[in-house]
């Protein structure tokens, strides 16, 4: 994956966070979907006051690019900070049920998730890395 992606969605991740509405938690996150024509799709986790109907950062972007007609994607990038860190000092992984969610959509071989600090501190997986043995259509 060209660095200049890696670049555009990493910072991309990092501006949706600041936009984050998680007033319970006080844990913002954000993510940056990448179609497969190359288009960016931001997210950022979405908290109730009735706890459980949260919306991770995650599904926010991936459920936005699916409703304008995307099917296909290349790459996600995912940021997490609390309110009190001025910086992104951990890694952020997904949650089991955003990992179940992309598996929907991408290729668990091709797809890549980027666990950022900063666009110089990051690590990819793929999706099958972070989940292997998944279950899919295919298997229906
Ligand atoms: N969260 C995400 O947005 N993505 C993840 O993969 C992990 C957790 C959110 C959900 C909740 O709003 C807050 O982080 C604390 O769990």
């Amino acid at each position: 994956m060209e660095k200049d992606y890696i670049n555009k969605l990493i910072l991309s991740a990092m501006d949706s966070c600041e936009k984050a509405y998680s007033p319970y938690s006080k844990f913002k996150v954000g993510a940056a979907i990448l179609t497969d024509d190359f288009k960016i799709y931001e997210g950022f986790n979405i908290e109730c006051a009735a706890y459980s109907i949260c919306n991770c950062a995650e599904r926010t972007a991936l459920f936005r690019a699916v409703y304008d007609g995307h099917k296909h994607f290349k790459a996600i990038a995912v940021v997490g900070k609390r309110d009190i860190d001025d910086s992104f000092s951990e890694y952020c992984p997904p949650c089991g049920m955003c990992r179940q969610a992309l598996r929907e959509f991408c290729n668990p071989k091709t797809f890549k998730i980027i666990l950022a600090k900063s666009v110089d501190d990051y690590k990819i997986y793929t999706l099958e890395d972070l989940l292997p043995e998944s279950f899919g259509s295919d298997n229906l």
